[in-house]
């Protein structure tokens, strides 16, 4: 394993594993391919071009199975990790289309390329969404029945599906984590943490959907890269990781934090109409992960105040994101929301 096709590595995940990676690894080459959807940007990698020719951008669409074979043939590709993705449960909701054409048809593409180059490894980055809602005091594992429930959840599941079959039926040695929410750097503001956390700043209401009990695992970005990591060196071929903290908060718990952390009066918070067939809670059982020695460096309270943090000072990223075709979404998302 020494050069590695990260697709998708503009995206937030993706940017912070490519960083991650090339200060890891000496002697690994890291190649980002992406599209630059709305939601990847170049920006997001500057400092990884730093690292010289350890590092290479290439743009491209993994539903393209010409340029996907270039790619890996010109940089001798040995593995892929698969961070690309439409990853918004909200636009998947408003437009599927594009979600199931990029989280199937895309990873499809991707595993007949790593089949027909023999790669070493092809890495599926998966989500606890597939497991669908889960009651409590239930914690997924592994082994569980997938139950996704948005056409976001389903597509991975299906990319999922498609990774274990050619595990199965053609020996594709992969792997799959099923990560639980992220927050950190590079964090899109259409996703709740980054929504809030921006939208506080500038004094502007801090939307909740439904009664803000709905419950995630909010884990910081470096600790799901540390276990990604863990993954690709120690985990065994054909299974599934789940990578989350196991400490659940509530959406409103969360948005009361990050205003305490910025001085913001909770008058913001604005409860508004529930997402449709919203997820109530997802709650991970990571002990299949930390058996393999990983272990999560960031609590929820530690993880938030370094994103809030890093937004606080990083105004120059997010503020002209908030323009454009990202005023359009909003305004379609929360107008109607906010009746
Ligand atoms: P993101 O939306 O920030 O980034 C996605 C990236 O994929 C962007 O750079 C985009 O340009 C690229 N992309 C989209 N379609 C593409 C295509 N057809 N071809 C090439 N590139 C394309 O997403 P993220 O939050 O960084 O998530 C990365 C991965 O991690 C996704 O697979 C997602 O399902 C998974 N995941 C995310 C979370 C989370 O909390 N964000 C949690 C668990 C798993
Ligand atoms: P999100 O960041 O979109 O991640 P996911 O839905 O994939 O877990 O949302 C996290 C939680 O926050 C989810 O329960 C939906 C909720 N939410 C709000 O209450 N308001 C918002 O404006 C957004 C974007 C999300």
């Amino acid at each position: 394993m020494h050069n590695l096709l990260v697709t998708g590595g503009a995206g937030f995940i993706g940017s912070n594993f490519v960083h991650y990676m090339l200060e890891k690894y000496s002697d690994y080459r890291i190649i980002v391919f992406d599209k630059l959807t709305y939601a990847g940007r170049l920006e997001n990698l500057a400092r990884a071009e730093a690292f010289g020719p350890r590092y290479a951008f290439v743009q491209g669409d993994i539903c393209d199975m010409a340029a996907v074979r270039q790619v890996v043939q010109q940089y001798a590709i040995d593995t892929i990790i698969n961070f690309a993705a439409e990853t918004h449960v909200d636009r998947s909701i408003m437009t599927p289309d594009a979600v199931i054409a990029t989280n199937v048809n895309g990873t499809w593409v991707l595993l007949e390329v790593a089949r027909e180059q023999q790669l070493e490894r092809f890495h599926q980055i998966s989500t606890d969404e597939v497991y669908g809602a889960i009651p409590v005091p239930q914690r997924s594992k592994e082994g569980d029945p997938l139950e996704p429930r948005s056409p976001y959840s389903a597509s991975k599941a299906g990319a999922e599906h498609l990774v274990y079959a050619y595990f199965v039926t053609y020996g594709l040695p992969v792997t799959t984590t099923r990560g639980s929410n992220n927050i950190g750097p590079f964090h899109y503001p259409e996703k709740a943490v980054p929504l809030f956390t921006t939208n506080a700043l500038d004094n502007l209401p801090v939307p909740i959907y439904g009664d803000g009990l709905q419950v995630r695992d909010y884990q910081y970005v470096f600790d799901h890269c540390e276990g990604i990591d863990l993954v690709l060196h120690k985990g065994e071929l054909g299974e599934f990781y789940n990578v989350g903290t196991e400490v659940e908060t509530a959406n409103i718990a969360m948005a009361h934090k990050i205003l305490d952390l910025l001085g913001k009066p909770h008058s913001l918070i604005t409860y508004v109409t529930d997402r449709a067939g919203h997820d109530r809670r997802y709650a991970l059982d990571c002990s299949k992960l930390r058996a393999l020695g990983w272990q999560s460096r960031h609590t929820f309270d530690q993880a938030l105040e370094l994103t809030v943090r890093w937004y606080v000072d990083n105004e120059a990223w997010w503020r002209p994101i908030k323009s454009g075709e990202y005023l359009e979404y909003y305004r379609k998302q929360y107008d109607e929301r906010q009746g």
